[in-house]
């Protein structure tokens, strides 16, 4: 299962690609509003970064605009995926930029019926978004199922499934028990998945029985004097 990142910042993305885990980025409009920078220069700085697909989204709500918006973006670097809303005129853009040979990204789904026709027009990934239905009380995760089970009964229908509006490690979990292509998180949720109580304790144990080993140099960091561990009381 891919991993991409989900933000427009830049210095999160670069952090973050150090890991050696980042497959590729997605951004949305309200994402790369917050960053306060310019829509183009995001993308590119973006693309310099990450060596995997790119995602970012059209604005304009007409067929021809969105083929005209995604174009430009697609003319950006070659990882860029046009980001399309899943509504008729974006399915319509859809089938017309990937005639282009351009990559898209369906984005806003949140039934199977709209996963499929985003498939049928051809889409190189369909997003499902799992927090907004989980925040309306639905089980945004049994999509994810339904989308993954009834794809890979159409093996025609050559279209990813990204999980996206992941909102924590679980939804990663079920992603990957389900055989999701990919899932697009934001830092806060990639720092969760790394993080195990029982790492840092081991880790911690480790350390200390390391530096107690016959020989050790004292660690100028251990805490010292009365109350510290193994100091005076
Ligand atoms: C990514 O493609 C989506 O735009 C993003 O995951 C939406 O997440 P949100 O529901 O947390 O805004």
């Amino acid at each position: 299962m891919r991993i991409f990142l989900d933000t427009a910042e830049v210095a999160e993305i670069r952090r973050y690609a150090d890991w050696g885990v980042v497959d590729g980025v997605t951004t949305n409009p309200s994402l790369v509003a917050r960053s306060g920078r310019v829509f183009e220069e995001v993308v590119a700085e973006i693309c310099a970064i990450v060596d995997g697909p790119v995602s970012a989204e059209v604005t304009a709500l007409d067929a021809a605009g969105m083929v005209a918006e995604g174009r430009r973006l697609a003319a950006i670097h070659p990882n860029v995926v046009v980001k399309v809303p899943l509504v008729p005129e974006g399915l319509k853009a859809t089938a017309a930029l990937r005639a282009d040979g351009v990559d898209v990204n369906v984005t806003l789904c949140f039934s199977l019926p709209q996963a499929l026709l985003a498939a049928k027009a051809g889409a190189t990934y369909v997003s499902p978004f799992v927090g907004r239905l989980d925040d309306l009380g639905q089980d945004g995760m049994a999509l994810i199922d339904e989308i993954v089970t009834a794809l890979r009964a159409y093996p025609a229908l050559d279209t990813q499934v990204l999980v996206a509006s992941v909102r924590n490690a679980e939804h990663v979990r079920r992603a990957a028990l389900l055989g999701a292509d990919a899932v697009t998180l934001p830092p806060k949720v990639l720092e969760q998945l790394v993080a195990h109580e029982l790492t840092r304790k081991g880790l911690e144990a480790f350390l200390a029985d390391w530096n107690r080993r016959a020989g050790a140099a004292p660690d100028p960091a251990a805490p010292r004097g009365p109350g510290a561990p193994g100091g005076r009381s």
